[in-house]
C-alpha cells in the first residue's frame, strides 16, 4: 500500500517545517514526514527549508551566519494568523517527540547549494544516539552527500532526490546503493514505477497535492507520495482499498 509523507509536515495547514506542522501530520494519519535541515553557525542541526530565514520567519540572514540562540528567538509561525508563537525545531527536539511515535522521518539533507561541513556526521550520530536507523530515509538534491552518508551508515536508507527525468532511475540508484529515489512527480510514468518497484527500488513521488494525480499514482503501485495535503491523500488511499 502506498505510503503517505507529509511534505514539510502537514504544510497546506500549518507553517512549514515546524512542531506544529508534524503533530499535525501525524494526527492526520502520515506515515512519514518530510523535513528539510540546514546547520547553524555553532553547529546546531535545524529544520528549514532555505538557506536563509527571511521567507518562513519574521527574521533575517543566512542560517549558517545565524547561531542557534539567534534562530531560536525568530518567529517561523508568524504568517499564520490562527498559531501561536512556532520556534524552527533542532533535530533533536524532533526526535524526542518521535519517541512517543512510530512516524517515518525522511530527512533532506540541503546542502546541495550550501555544502555544510559534518552535516552527515553530526545527523548520523543523532539518529544512531536515539536508535533511529530503521525510520529515517535520507534523501537530497546533493547524490555525493548520500554516498559519504552511505559509506558512514550503510544501515540508514539514502534516496536521490530527481528534479530532471533521467533514463532508467531504477539501476542510478542502485549505482549509489540507494533502496529508492525522490522524483518530482511530473518526470515519472508507469512504465518507471513498475520497473523500479519490482527490482524493488522504491519510487516516492514529490510534491503530489493533486486528487488526480495522488490517484493515478497509487493505482500505479507507487511506494509513496511526498504531499503537503495528508487529509486528501488518506482519502483517496481509503476510497481506493
Ligand atoms: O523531498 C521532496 C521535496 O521536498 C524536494 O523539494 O524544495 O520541497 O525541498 P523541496
Ligand atoms: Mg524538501
Amino acid at each position: 500500500m502506498t505510503k503517505i509523507f507529509a511534505h514539510r509536515g502537514f504544510s497546506a495547514q500549518y507553517p512549514e517545517n515546524t512542531m506544529k506542522a508534524f503533530e499535525e501530520a501525524e494526527k492526520a494519519k502520515a506515515d512519514g514526514i518530510e523535513i528539510d535541515i540546514q546547520m547553524t553557525k555553532d553547529g546546531e542541526v535545524v529544520i528549514i527549508h532555505d538557506e536563509k530565514v527571511d521567507r518562513t520567519t519574521n527574521g533575517s540572514g543566512y542560517v549558517q551566519e545565524l547561531s542557534y540562540k539567534d534562530i531560536r528567538s525568530l518567529n517561523a509561525g508568524h504568517r499564520f494568523k490562527h498559531i501561536g508563537k512556532e520556534t524552527i525545531p533542532t533535530l533533536i527536539e524532533l526526535f524526542d517527540w518521535m519517541q512517543d511515535n512510530t512516524i517515518t522521518c525522511n530527512i533532506e539533507m540541503k546542502n546541495n547549494k550550501i555544502p555544510y561541513k559534518g552535516m552527515e556526521e553530526k545527523t548520523i550520530e543523532l539518529i544512531r544516539k536515539y536508535g533511529f536507523e530503521n525510520r529515517i530515509i535520507f534523501s537530497s538534491f546533493n547524490h555525493y552527500s548520500l554516498v559519504l552518508s552511505y559509506r558512514i551508515a550503510p544501515e540508514i536508507e539514502t534516496a536521490p532526490l530527481l528534479s530532471d527525468g533521467i533514463y532508467q532511475p531504477w539501476i542510478y540508484a542502485n549505482a549509489i546503493c540507494a533502496k529508492g529515489f525522490h522524483p518530482n512527480y511530473k518526470r515519472i510514468d508507469q512504465e518507471i514505477i513498475k520497473s523500479s518497484e519490482e527490482k524493488n527500488i522504491k519510487v516516492r513521488a514529490y510534491t503530489v497535492n493533486n486528487l488526480k494525480t495522488m490517484k493515478a499514482l497509487m493505482n500505479q503501485g507507487i511506494s509513496a507520495i511526498i504531499t503537503d495535503e495528508p487529509i486528501l491523500a488518506r482519502e483517496v488511499l481509503t476510497q481506493q482499498s
